[in-house]
């Protein structure tokens, strides 16, 4: 009953609850199901399929990475992206309005859930400037020295390069957000995005036709269980909410705009074998490139977030030098149009929060996010160069960002869902929801994954990794 009112409240309210989720609202309530599963899919492909995923594969054993995540994918996945967008269909709000809408007590999840994209943002643009460093580097002729050892470290550890290419990635994204032009990049992304589809696939065939790609192709593909340790389970986790944008309310909203006519269960499996496969495909061409052009040693499999900025450039310069520049050209315009259209979203989002929080205009409040943003991504892009010094077990001051953001605060958040849906609010809301159009195919495997599965491992992998770090639980 109280539920019920909760919810009739929280229509009157549609408005307001929604103001400055700008990015769903053009959306405003999704004409098709296949423009839903697109939107969807378009915030979910980015940085973290291509860039993230295919060196994460390389650092934690290959073959045994991809089996580990496509399981994840699969498992904890499938349900959270079912909780997610159903929990945003039933209450027609983003994030925290939808918590306190299901429940009062529980509106602190979705508070926790908004940390996420503010944590994300910053480091995801020093990323971003890094493509468009490459991208200005190939366009300018100079795609050869971009192939060379030590470029790229040449480049990171520089103290005003990567700022000034992490500053025209934020100002540009900042311009679109405040502009309020989303409509027009969105348009070319249903062009775009297809076509960077089409090219990750091409030259992941031409890479796995190069003399020595097929020992980089049986690394990647072939599970060696030797490999398998809980480091490969904690990245395969947090992989997987990140790239599939899940543990940060962003599903939520968008299932706040999705019809009651279309089928939740399907789109979800759109979504998840589109975000998949492009990754699958990014890791077939990164991996056997490494392998084919610098000999796929463990140090360099093992050297992290610089894995495709030091492997693509290689295989562009073997297409000949005018041919190279071309596809390099055109390949890293796509990935960064690509890391542009997510930190949109990323900003919108956070845009939206602190209109909720310090009730402030849209404009005001996107000042403050891209103030902020240009703020907290200084530390990560000055820990490779002047502040390289600073480290915690190992990882860099960008390592300890997305440590937080993907192995802390993405599962605590993961958990806490689950616990949500599972007991407090019950499972059979959620599906109730997803059975409004027809059966749930997958209700039982639901059932049993958010109230049990899900949630257990997902504390014993938050617990061993958070101890791992810190050394208290040596793995
Ligand atoms: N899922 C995106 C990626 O894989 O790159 C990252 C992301 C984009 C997260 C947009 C959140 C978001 F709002």
């Amino acid at each position: 009953m109280e539920e019920k009112e909760n919810l009739s409240r929280s229509a009157e309210n549609a408005d307001e609850a929604r103001v400055g989720e700008e990015t769903p609202k053009k959306h405003s309530g999704f004409t098709s199901k296949i423009g839903f599963v697109l939107a969807a899919a378009g915030s979910a492909v980015g940085l973290g399929n291509i860039w993230r995923f295919p060196y994460l594969a390389a650092q934690y054993g290959g073959g045994i990475f991809l089996l580990t995540y496509i399981v994840f994918a699969l498992t904890f996945g499938f349900v959270l992206m079912i909780a997610e967008i159903a929990i945003g269909r039933k209450t027609g709000k983003s994030a925290v309005g939808a918590f306190r809408a299901l429940n009062k007590k529980f509106a602190f999840i979705g508070i926790l859930c908004s940390l996420v994209p503010i944590l994300i943002m910053p480091y995801y643009s020093v990323i971003g400037g890094w493509v468009g460093k490459y991208l200005a580097a190939f366009v300018s002729g100079n795609g050869a020295a971009a192939a060379t050892d030590g470029y790229f470290n040449a480049f990171i550890s520089s103290s005003w390069q990567p700022l000034v290419f992490f500053f025209a990635f934020v100002t540009v994204t900042f311009v679109i957000v405040l502009l309020g032009v989303e409509k027009g990049v969105e348009k070319s992304s249903k062009i775009l995005m297809p076509i960077l589809v089409v090219l990750t696939i091409g030259v992941a065939i031409y890479v796995m036709t190069v003399p020595g790609a097929g020992a980089g192709i049986k690394y990647y593909l072939l599970p060696d269980f030797r490999k398998f340790s809980i480091k490969t389970v904690f990245a395969a986790l947090g992989q997987l909410f990140y790239s599939m944008s899940l543990a940060m309310g962003i599903m939520i909203t968008y299932g706040s705009y999705m019809k009651k006519d279309a089928k939740i269960e399907s789109s979800v499996h759109q979504i998840e074998i589109f975000d998949t496969g492009i990754a699958l495909f990014a890791g077939l061409m990164v991996i056997p490139a490494t392998f084919a052009f610098s000999g796929g040693s463990p140090e360099q499999l093992g050297q992290g977030p610089g894995l495709m900025f030091v492997a693509l450039p290689k295989v562009f310069e073997s297409f000949g030098s005018v041919a190279g520049g071309v596809m390099g050209s055109f390949f890293f315009a796509l990935v960064l149009f690509a890391a542009l259209t997510s930190a949109i979203s990323l900003m919108e989002t956070v845009v939206s929060i602190v209109i909720d929080f310090a009730k402030l205009s849209r404009r005001k409040a996107c000042v403050v996010t891209y103030a902020g943003t240009l703020v907290l991504g200084l530390p990560s892009l000055f820990g490779f160069s002047i502040w390289s010094g600073f480290t915690v077990g190992g990882m860099t001051i960008l390592d300890m960002f997305d440590f937080i953001s993907n192995s802390v605060l993405m599962p605590v958040v993961a958990l806490l869902t689950c616990v949500f849906v599972g007991y407090i609010v019950n499972s059979q809301t959620v599906i109730d929801e997803i059975e409004l159009n027809g059966p749930f195919r997958k209700k039982r495997f639901f059932n049993v994954m958010i109230k049990y599965v899900c949630p257990i491992c997902i504390a014993v992998i938050l617990i061993t990794s958070v101890l791992n770090v810190f050394g208290i639980f040596k793995l």
